[in-house]
């Protein structure tokens, strides 16, 4: 052997946990390699529909103000890992003014780089490979690719309902009971449905998780971005609740924080100890002069909020009127997050090839289906929190490209604004439709039914039709 052999660099293989992030037989190859051949068709000014557009939704002014006061003032550079103590003190005060809930700061808080190390800090400090654990399908993208990495079995429940999406309550239980998992894991607010869980559900949720034993893990990012005055029930805050859940928060979506790497971990001590012992060789820390922002997080920012919020729900309204003009595509847009979902399965195309074509042919980056779970097949995300204008652009060009694909299907073409079947599309989409159509139709009965009162009926029956009609519509 030639000495120079000796020096050939050898081929560096990466470990088996990190091919295990590709998802295998998710996408053709693996999710990873999907993920890259779509970025590899990116063209210049191609608008990035993955995340919130933080340039057209800055931070709240105060807080480049808070993280410039930090540096200048030379605060704790080296906080102690689970965070500055004044800072988790105001963290846990403002948890319990905004959401109610109760946590010892000195115990049950840890400050993460990110809710996304938040997320991988409790993962990898519960779960043990061959672990089963149970997800919600779909979810978030890297639930599943975290616990990929740290070798649990997978198993998924399926959301259910078109229009108002719920966890399968029985495939729920029915799995609690087969596996006795180690955890359940899911986002609530659903990324990437949007969809806000009723009280009532949670309840279920919570009765079944004490029931079977099951600790869990809800990651609330999204809690602060929820429309309409949708009432928002916290797992934490079920009785019996608190001692078997992690709960994640974060600012880096309502409130467009992502670039300064925050998130916080609420859980019982034991779990918070133990995700301090992970934090202690990935990150130390989260950044310490970023932490200082969340002092006035949760306190201060309550009207700032709600102004984003009608913000984000006019470009809720414009995505519906694009996507309406489509009269094959399922969408229903939810009461919380700035994600739409659409259901493109009646082009009988794959979720990448129709990702890779927008980004081709509009210049859009979408999440493509297969990354949010099984049941992503036919299906792409977008996030509408961007500049209007550009949006409404984009969406034109998304809608044309599909609406070439409707054609070579065989499907419908595109429908005219303002035409009868637009208008119930787009009542469809924003969620209103059921609720009009009860309401004009519970009026219509009223008045029916009182005009028929006034004349003689001797059989009253129309009456009483109409009446038990109204009676169940109004319900
Ligand atoms: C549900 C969910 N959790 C966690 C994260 C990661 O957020 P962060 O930027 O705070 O790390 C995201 C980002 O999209 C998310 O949607």
């Amino acid at each position: 052997m030639q000495r120079h052999d000796w020096l050939k660099a050898p081929e560096i293989q990466p470990s088996t946990r990190v091919n295990e992030l590709g998802l295998p037989n998710r996408a053709p190859g693996s999710a990873r390699e999907a993920d890259r051949a779509l970025l590899a068709l990116a063209q210049e000014g191609f608008l990035d529909t993955t995340h919130f557009d933080t340039v057209r939704f800055p931070p709240p002014p105060w807080a480049n103000e808070v993280i410039a006061r930090a540096s200048q003032e030379g605060s704790l550079a080296y906080t102690p890992y689970r965070g500055h103590p004044d800072v988790l003190k105001s963290v846990a005060e403002g948890l319990h003014t905004t959401f109610g809930l109760s946590f010892n700061p000195d115990t049950e808080l840890i400050l993460t780089p990110g809710t996304q190390a938040g997320l991988f800090g409790a993962l990898a400090s519960l779960v043990n490979s061959g672990d089963d654990v149970v997800l919600i399908d779909p979810d978030y993208l890297f639930s599943e690719r975290i616990l990929r990495f740290l070798g649990a079995q997978i198993t998924h429940i399926p959301l259910m309902g078109e229009a108002n999406p719920q966890p399968d309550l029985n495939a729920l239980e029915d799995a609690f009971k087969r596996l006795q998992p180690k955890l359940l894991v899911f986002s609530h607010p659903n990324n990437p449905t949007g969809a806000v869980y009723s009280p009532e559900l949670i309840a279920a949720i919570a009765e079944l998780a004490i029931y079977y034993n099951v600790t869990v893990v809800v990651d609330e990012l999204y809690a602060r971005l929820v429309y309409e005055e949708t009432p928002f029930t916290h797992l934490a805050a079920q009785a019996g609740m608190k001692e078997r859940t992690i709960t994640l928060f974060g600012p880096s979506k309502t409130e467009s924080l992502s670039g300064y790497r925050l998130g916080v971990v609420a859980a019982p001590a034991k779990v918070i100890k133990a995700i301090e012992d992970i934090q202690s060789i990935t990150a130390l820390r989260a950044p310490a002069y970023s932490q200082h922002v969340l002092v006035p997080w949760l306190h201060h920012d309550g009207l700032w909020i709600a102004d984003r919020l009608k913000e984000f729900w006019k470009l809720r309204k414009i995505t519906a009127q694009a996507f309406a003009k489509l009269p094959w595509l399922k969408l229903h847009l939810q009461k919380a997050t700035a994600y739409a979902w659409p259901d493109v399965s009646a082009l009988q195309l794959a979720d990448t090839t129709i990702a890779q074509a927008l980004m081709r042919d509009a210049k859009v980056l979408v999440s493509p289906g297969y990354q949010f779970g099984p049941s992503g097949a036919g299906h792409f995300r977008v996030c509408y929190a961007r500049d209007e204008q550009e949006w409404t652009a984009a969406l034109e060009r998304i809608i044309t490209v599909l609406d070439n694909f409707a054609v070579q299907a065989g499907l419908p073409k595109r429908i005219e604004l303002g035409s009868p079947l637009y208008q119930q599309r787009l009542n469809e989409i924003q969620g209103t439709k059921r609720e009009d159509r009860g309401n004009s139709l519970a009026q219509a009965l009223q008045t029916l039914a009182s005009s028929n009162s006034k004349v003689n009926n001797p059989s009253g029956s129309l009456q009483q039709t109409c009446q038990q009609l109204f009676m169940r519509l109004i319900k």
